[in-house]
């Protein structure tokens, strides 16, 4: 049997616990150096996810950025960047978006059944798209990404996503970072919306770390015991 690949939350938030602002222009959280520490990260990692919401918003690339750290991956017999992973449940994907023009590993699209055809007409071109069933579960998506030898994955966002790994309890690790200000707009999207979570008043997480990066800071979490920090 092939165990769930570890399970790795990344998310820049404002002070007041939003992860962009409500306008057009994607919103900078972090500053260079931890962009940098989220590319040695990635580095580590066979797999990045984001939701679909954020190929079509902020039209990441999603790619080791580090020519070093590219270079270590192929001298470890890795492809010089993970996996990239996505999960529609509408189909529509910009098969011009940088997740699948940029870079030239895989890139994984899942959806449940009723839209697989919709999904493979838009983006079976210049992606794997998977059938997850219905509805997609985080679940479906670990099972199968660990059927294709991914062992460590990396969820950068948005917070559908991270809301449903956190209360599917499928989390081993959070890497929390919180920009020294306020977005102070509730039409704005937050970390994560209402949920049932694992972590509560009565269970509260681990801290593993807490650093100042410039002027942010970066707490890490375990959230399993698989997180040994
Ligand atoms: N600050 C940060 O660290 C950070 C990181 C990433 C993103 N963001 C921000 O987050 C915002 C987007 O977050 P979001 O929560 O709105 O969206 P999201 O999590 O990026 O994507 C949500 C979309 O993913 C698909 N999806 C999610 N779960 C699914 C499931 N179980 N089954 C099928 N499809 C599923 C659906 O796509 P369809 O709509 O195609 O059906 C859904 O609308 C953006 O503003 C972005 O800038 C911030």
């Amino acid at each position: 049997m092939t165990s769930r690949p570890y399970v790795l939350l990344s998310c820049a938030m404002s002070i007041d616990g939003y992860i962009d602002d409500a306008t057009a222009e994607r919103l900078l959280l972090s500053n260079d150096a931890d962009l940098d520490r989220i590319d040695a990260v990635r580095a580590g990692c066979d797999a990045i996810m984001v939701g679909a919401a954020t190929v079509r918003r902020d039209d990441p690339r999603l790619l080791v950025r580090s020519e070093r750290r590219r270079a270590e991956r192929v001298a470890r017999g890795l492809p010089p960047c993970p996996v990239k992973v996505t999960v529609t449940a509408s189909g529509d994907l910009d098969p011009a978006a940088r997740f699948f023009t940029m870079g030239d590993g895989a890139k994984l699209v899942y959806c449940p059944t009723g839209v697989a055809d919709k999904t493979r007409e838009q983006v079976g071109a210049v992606a794997t798209v998977v059938d997850a069933g219905d509805p997609v579960t985080p679940e479906a998506v670990l099972a199968d990404l660990a059927g294709r030898g991914v062992g460590r994955l990396m969820v950068e966002g948005g917070g559908s996503l991270h809301g449903q790994f956190l209360t599917a309890g499928v989390a081993d690790e959070l890497h929390l970072v919180v920009a020294p200000f306020f977005v102070g707009d509730r039409r704005a999207p937050r970390f994560v919306e209402d949920g049932r979570f694992p972590w509560h008043p009565g269970r509260r997480a681990r801290v593993v770390e807490a650093r100042q990066i410039g002027d942010v800071v970066l707490t890490r979490y375990a959230l399993s015991d698989r997180c040994d920090g």
